[in-house]
């Protein structure tokens, strides 16, 4: 039986449903000759690994507890009490990684995942792709700091998979990859990655107010807990600049034209989140509306989609032909349209769900699945 080792971070919605994952599909690792051998799980406080990492694993059962201690809101320093296990206090996760990364890197291979929401585990995460070690990721921020930060990740490619930063579980990233490889050329990528956007704009061009809009799709859990953290754009910003970096583009954040579904004055900065819902963001219906008509007078609808085309890399409303894939999508649903040599007159479309925990750990735990062949 062939061992995969894996360290995970971040248990929050993703982390656990992975854990869960794992769990539930042991026998169908098993029937590829697979064991997913989870030796250490970290949130923001501490990390807890398993005593004797080279050899043992954290048993499904503790596993099982440390997503129920998470679920109930309490810290993984719980798992403490058990004599299985050893946690270690943020100031010192961070070694304890390298020294468990530095020895299965040289020999067994070892797994990191992120599931976490945070820019700090890049700092990890480059050292231990040095160390011979893979890195999968959920977690958008690593993959959009600098371009330096960037080039060290993929400095060993075969060891870094991350298709769950773009559409969830949507097969986003290793679709651009396999036509980038058959050396087909891209030339223009346009999609919509967000299912809040894409609720919204659909719900606009049924003639809905957008203060209204926005209302619902909180109160039906489609929005972060302020809902400006998705108008602002700056999620589908990064799914933009992570796709651009794949096509080679040599870009940062900054570079990319970024459109908010709210001006500055209504900002975070400014008024609290229930002002902003009550009577901030109404103060943008008129014009939504108006944009919202003139497109329908041209047969064309609103959406919020990225673009890439050459040297352009923005992301915004864009009014674009009803009778498109992207025209005639609905609801949360995520699109990518791709025009290449090969894809000139239609494009490859690619389409589905692109947000939920269980999407998402499932491309997470594809991803894991698809490094099998570099463990010995
Ligand atoms: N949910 C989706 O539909 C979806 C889709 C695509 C991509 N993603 C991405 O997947 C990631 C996880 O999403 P989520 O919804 O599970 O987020 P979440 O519920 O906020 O969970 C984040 C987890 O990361 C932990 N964490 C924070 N800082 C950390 C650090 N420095 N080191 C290790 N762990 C740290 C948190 O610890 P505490 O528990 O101590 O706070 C928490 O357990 C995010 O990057 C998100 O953008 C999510
Ligand atoms: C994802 O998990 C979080 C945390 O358990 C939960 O609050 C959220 O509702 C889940 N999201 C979905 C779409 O299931």
């Amino acid at each position: 039986m062939k061992n995969i080792p894996l360290i995970l971070m971040g248990c929050g919605g993703v982390g656990r449903q992975l854990l869960q994952h794992i769990i539930t599909t042991r026998s169908l690792h098993s029937r590829k000759g697979l064991y997913l051998r989870v030796v250490g799980v970290c949130d923001s406080q501490c990390l807890v690994v398993t005593r004797d990492w080279l050899n043992n694993d954290l048993d499904d059962s503790l596993l099982l507890k440390a997503c129920q201690v998470k679920q109930d809101g309490s810290s993984l320093s719980i798992l403490g009490d058990f004599d299985k296990c050893q946690v270690y206090g943020h100031s010192e996760s961070q070694g304890k990684i390298f020294e468990i990364a530095s020895q299965l890197g040289k020999s067994t291979g070892l797994v990191c995942v992120d599931c976490s929401a945070s820019s700090d585990t890049v700092v990890v995460l480059k050292e231990v792709v040095h160390m011979g070690c893979c890195v999968v990721l959920a977690n958008k921020k690593p993959l959009t700091s600098t371009m330096e930060d960037f080039d060290k990740l993929f400095g060993y490619p075969h060891r870094i998979r991350h298709e769950s930063t773009v559409g969830a579980g949507l097969p986003v990233i290793v679709s651009l990859n396999r036509i980038i490889s058959s050396g087909d050329i891209i030339y223009r990528v346009v999609g919509s990655l967000s299912g809040t956007l894409g609720y919204v704009m659909s719900e606009l061009e049924d003639g809905k107010p957008l203060s209204k809009v926005v209302r619902d799709a909180k109160t039906l859990g489609y929005t972060e807990p302020d809902p400006r953290d998705d108008l602002s754009g700056m999620d589908v910003a990064r799914k933009a600049l992570i796709l651009a970096r794949i096509l080679g583009r040599q870009i940062s954040l900054d570079d990319i034209k970024i459109e908010s579904l709210y001006p500055k004055e209504l900002g975070p900065d400014m008024m609290s989140v229930e002002d902003f819902l009550d009577h901030g963001i109404s103060r943008v219906d008129g014009y939504m509306q108006e944009r919202v008509m003139k497109a329908a007078s041209n047969e064309k609808v609103l959406r919020y989609v990225c673009v890439i085309e050459g040297p352009r890399c923005e992301v915004g409303i864009l009014e674009i032909l009803k009778n498109s894939a992207l025209g005639r999508l609905r609801g949360s649903d995520n699109i990518l349209e791709i025009n290449s040599r090969c894809y000139k007159e239609q494009p490859l479309v690619i389409q589905g769900a692109g947000a939920g925990n269980d999407t998402t750990a499932a491309g997470v735990l594809a991803d894991i699945i698809d490094l099998h062949s570099l463990f010995p």
